[in-house]
């Protein structure tokens, strides 16, 4: 079960940092702190990261139909502008209005739709809906518990024969900042973030160990084909790239042929 207050908490700082630093929040860099990302830059690190994606899904044999795709996380919408190049239809969705509102501001003519997503589950979208769910740098940011609720819910709403793409935190790095996200209590790191730091809201990290995207797709009818590690300058975490292929109806075995939608996570 997911705690009200702890949902309430995620979606009120990601609303702060998208209204206060938003370009800085979504790909965090010391050297672009306050406004000084130069939108080009930021949007082409978006298209220089889902072209590499696109190839990877071609050389792996996986989402062959390009009909739709849903940008979890999205953010301003960097990567769900270059998922439009590839896909008829692309939504990306947030749980930050601010970040919403820019993503719609900037990218009006792309055809991309952008919604807010305040709820533990996608429940707006029914099972089967798109080809591929990509999600970049979001599920670290929340209770375990949820982000392991929402891959169930990429699972049910990815098509047989489409892809999942997550990339995460698999664990720290042995770097200064690195043992301090490991050892460090929540409520500490919370108060550095914003006291020393001076983040306009805390941003929570979680590691997303691969066992546990193993275990949660795993009885879906899905499972992980490759997990490439992503090299990102100065980042205090190792991170991952899966590709998770949902298997098509006729490859998967008699006892996952109906892959039942979930339930939604509850909220207490
Ligand atoms: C580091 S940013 C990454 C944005 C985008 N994926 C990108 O890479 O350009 C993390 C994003 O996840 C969003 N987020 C955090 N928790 C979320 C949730 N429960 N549901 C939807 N979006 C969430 C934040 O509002 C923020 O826009």
């Amino acid at each position: 079960m997911i705690s009200r207050n702890h949902f309430a908490e995620l979606s009120r700082d990601w609303t702060r940092l998208g209204l206060e630093d938003p370009l800085w929040a979504v790909c965090v860099d010391p050297a672009r702190r306050g406004g000084r990302w130069q939108l080009d830059d930021f949007l082409a690190t978006g298209r220089a990261e889902i072209t590499e994606v696109m190839l990877r899904l071609d050389q792996l044999g996986l989402c062959q139909s390009r009909m739709s795709a849903l940008d979890f996380g999205c953010g301003v919408g960097r990567l769900t502008t270059a998922l439009s190049v590839h896909f008829e239809s692309v939504i990306g969705v947030d749980i930050a209005p601010s970040m919403i509102e820019h993503a719609q501001r900037l990218h009006s003519a792309t055809g991309c739709a952008f919604k807010v997503n305040d709820r533990p589950d996608l429940s707006s979208f029914s099972d089967r809906s798109f080809d591929l769910v990509y999600s970049s740098l979001v599920l670290q940011h929340m209770p375990p518990a949820l982000a392991d609720s929402y891959i169930r819910e990429f699972v049910r709403v990815v098509r047989p024969g489409g892809a999942i793409v997550l990339v995460v935190p698999e664990t720290h790095r042995r770097t200064a900042r690195g043992l301090v996200y490991a050892h460090v209590s929540r409520r500490l790191i919370r108060w550095i973030q914003v006291a020393l730091f001076r983040y306009p809201a805390p941003m929570r990290m979680e590691a997303v160990p691969t066992s546990r995207i193993a275990n949660v797709t795993g009885g879906g009818g899905a499972h992980i084909v490759a997990s490439d590690p992503q090299l990102i300058p100065g980042c205090h975490w190792r991170m991952l790239r899966h590709y998770v292929g949902v298997t098509p109806l006729d490859r998967r075995s008699p006892g996952l042929a109906a892959s039942p939608g979930v339930n939604s996570t509850e909220l207490r």
